[in-house]
């Protein structure tokens, strides 16, 4: 498998002086899900914003299916298949649920001349047999859903981009267990449509459970790394004080 994307010896920081990213470097892989993990604070959600472009990286390079991307501007990568789903909503509350789902489609339609207006319909169609909870809400206000509902919505809003890359941070965040197993099979649906995932959770035990691939970043630098099986068997010293078990 080679790399979609690749951060290569990047630094990043939101001043001058100081760096939270340091000499980061990781790849992730098509149709396949790399897990990132640390602590609060470790630096996580900066290497998705370094990754889209919210925080330029001042040295170092990003490289997504072999071009420099080193510092564009979010709104050009939707258009190159990279997909941002933050931590935070990205919903417009006082906008429909369809409206919210269409924005960036149509946007990007009116912008590059695709999707055309019929591939448009047809997706959205499609995507209402993936998420069909969502039918009976498209009329609704966005920002009078439920916290699980908005989550379906931001999912939902991914997969109509069709991107080859989706970079998803805290999904499971503020969820009732029984939406966060609905978020976690959203993201094996993605990896299995051949997306390239990079993920952030706090729950620990699920990332090394579904990704192929382990980041561990500790203030700014990874400090290890590892396919699923190598943390699963013998869990990496840090990681184990992280879960609180006992050695
Ligand atoms: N907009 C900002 N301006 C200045 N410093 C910031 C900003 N956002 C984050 N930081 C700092 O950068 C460091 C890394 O933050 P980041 O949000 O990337 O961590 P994280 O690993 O995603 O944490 P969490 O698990 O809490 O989401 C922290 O020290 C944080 O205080
Ligand atoms: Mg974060």
């Amino acid at each position: 498998m080679s790399a979609v994307l690749a951060l290569d010896d990047v630094t990043a920081g939101y001043s001058v002086d100081i760096d939270v990213l340091r000499h980061l470097s990781l790849t992730v892989e098509a149709g396949s899900i790399t897990g990132l993990i640390g602590l609060n604070g470790a630096g996580k959600s900066t290497v998705m914003k370094a990754i889209c472009g919210f925080v330029p990286p001042k040295a170092g390079h990003v490289v997504y299916e072999g071009a420099d991307i080193t510092g564009l501007p979010p709104h050009k990568l939707s258009a190159r298949g990279i997909w941002y789903i933050p931590q935070e909503s990205s919903l417009f509350p006082f906008m429909t649920v369809t409206e919210n789902l269409r924005l960036p489609l149509e946007s990007l339609s009116r912008a590059t001349g695709t999707p055309a207006r019929n591939e448009i319909e047809r997706r959205f169609e499609a995507m209402l047999d993936k998420f069909p909870a969502l039918r009976p809400k498209l009329r609704a206000q966005a920002g009078d859903l439920s916290g699980g509902q908005q989550k379906m919505v931001e999912f939902a809003k991914a997969w109509l981009m069709r991107p080859r890359l989706c970079l998803i941070d805290e999904p499971s965040i503020g969820l009732a267990p029984k939406i966060v197993e609905e978020v976690f099979e959203w993201i094996r649906l993605f990896a299995s449509e051949q997306m390239a995932i990079l993920l952030v959770d706090h729950n620990v035990r699920r990332v090394i459970a579904m990704s192929h691939r382990i980041y561990v970043l500790s203030l700014g630098e990874i400090t290890a790394s590892g396919a699923s099986a190598d943390f699963a068997g013998d869990l990496h010293e840090q990681v184990k004080q992280w879960l609180g078990i006992n050695f």
